[in-house]
């Protein structure tokens, strides 16, 4: 368990004007923003980054998605990042999403769910790695 995670907020939210206030519910459950960016991917690098998933069905639909429109990537930073940042987004689905996560309030299908949070530490390394060189995250609260 180490105290930091990775999150993207999607192309979805970022063009119905949700980042702002996406960002706020992070920041109210108590993650300190270590690095952020507001980018576009392209095809190659929205494949690239969800490469774990070329197998699924969903793969050509998601790197389609995914390199949309403008999204917000940022390393973020509270005690148990990655399950307690997962918990504040909710489920895959946002109908099977719980009262009160973001997927809940701001997604609108399993497809465009508004944000992304990294599923274990390693990846969150592997995530953050991705967008973020060392001079762009400072190293403590
Ligand atoms: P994420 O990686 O984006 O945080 O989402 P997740 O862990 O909750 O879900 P994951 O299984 O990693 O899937 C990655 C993203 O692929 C899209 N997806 N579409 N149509 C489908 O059945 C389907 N399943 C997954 C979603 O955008 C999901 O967030
Ligand atoms: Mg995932």
């Amino acid at each position: 368990m180490t105290n930091r995670t990775f999150t993207m907020i999607k192309p979805d939210a970022t063009s119905k004007g949700y980042t702002g206030a996406i960002l706020d519910r992070m920041i109210k459950d108590g993650f300190s923003i270590i690095s952020m960016k507001w980018t576009k991917l392209s095809k190659e690098q929205a494949g690239k980054f969800y490469e774990v998933h070329k197998e699924r069905p969903f793969y050509g639909e998601l790197v389609d998605f995914m390199s949309s429109g403008p999204i917000v990537a940022a390393i973020l930073e509270k005690e148990n990042a990655v399950a307690s940042f997962r918990e504040l987004i909710g489920a895959t689905d946002p109908a099977k999403a719980a009262e009160g996560t973001i997927r809940k309030d701001f997604a609108s299908s399993m497809g465009e769910n508004a944000v992304h949070g990294s599923d274990s530490d390693e990846n969150a390394a592997i995530e953050s790695n991705f967008f973020f060189s060392e001079i762009e995250r400072h190293s403590g609260i």
